[in-house]
């Protein structure tokens, strides 16, 4: 059965000791039940995937990255490649999220590249995907989200794609207090989980995570949760407090898979 996934994208928040202390609140307020039943990850900025990585070694709790470089090393200033974050500790690696894709310039190819290179080092992309306000108002969302899936899994095998995560994250709805309503979220999951099937089949879509993101919080994530395909959440904003992070978990260890 599919486990509930649910990731804390820090983003660029927390010093290195933040981040130490935010991990071991997490720790601390995280109950052994939630992790029996939900995956529960961390994607601390790059310099603290160290210290975040020994401090919950044991714990339960899942390590990722929020980028990574689509080479496997050489003159790449600044840059961080797949292999470095596997031996950091890290097993996911958030890709695309929509605000490298507008501020940083990332285009799907290089989007695409980025989860040939995860996958060769034994990484889990969590592909992020998403649509802005005005494609939304324009009633042209189904068409871009087609077009970042279809761009993204260029040349994905089947077998490739079994360990792909999915977050469908409105660009309108991150960090703006304003989440996408259920009926949306889940109108999306679905149409999100058909672009897939065409793509490859239903055995895939049968077992792929589809998170949504976009102003999750501890106050709406049973609602969330609980919509039809969603299997999880991708939480910026919240993820940076121990007690809302958790009770996001909670709620979602709560909720059985639909
Ligand atoms: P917020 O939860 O702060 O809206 O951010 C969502 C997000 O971008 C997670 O990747």
């Amino acid at each position: 059965m599919r486990r509930k996934l649910i990731a804390g994208n820090w983003k660029m928040n927390t010093s290195y000791k933040e981040a130490e202390k935010l991990s071991k609140d997490i720790i601390s307020s995280i109950s052994k039940s939630v992790l029996d039943k939900v995956d529960v990850l961390l994607c601390p900025p790059f310099i603290s995937i160290g210290i975040v990585s020994k401090t919950i070694k044991g714990s339960g709790l899942k390590l990722g990255a929020q980028n990574v470089y689509f080479e496997n090393n050489g003159a790449f200033t600044g840059e961080i490649s797949a292999e470095m974050l596997v031996s950091a500790g890290c097993e996911y690696v958030i890709i695309g999220h929509s605000e490298r894709r507008k501020l940083l310039h990332e285009t799907d190819k290089m989007i695409n590249k980025k989860i040939h290179k995860v996958l060769e080092a034994g990484l889990i992309p969590v592909l992020c995907i998403g649509e802005s306000l005005e494609e939304r108002e324009d009633e042209i969302f189904e068409g871009v989200i087609e077009k970042q899936l279809t761009d993204a899994l260029q040349n994905i095998s089947k077998q490739e794609m079994e360990k792909v995560v999915i977050a469908y994250e409105p660009v309108w709805a991150i960090g703006t207090g304003l989440n996408a309503a259920p009926e949306q979220i889940s109108a999306m999951h679905r149409f999100i989980s058909e672009v897939v099937e065409k793509l490859y089949d239903s055995e895939i879509t049968e077992n792929m995570l589809i998170l949504y993101g976009g102003s999750v919080n501890e106050k709406n994530s049973k609602e969330i949760l609980s919509a039809c395909g969603v299997d999880g959440a991708l939480v910026g904003g919240a993820s940076l407090k121990a007690a809302a992070f958790c009770s996001i978990a909670k709620d979602a260890s709560e909720i059985k898979v639909t």
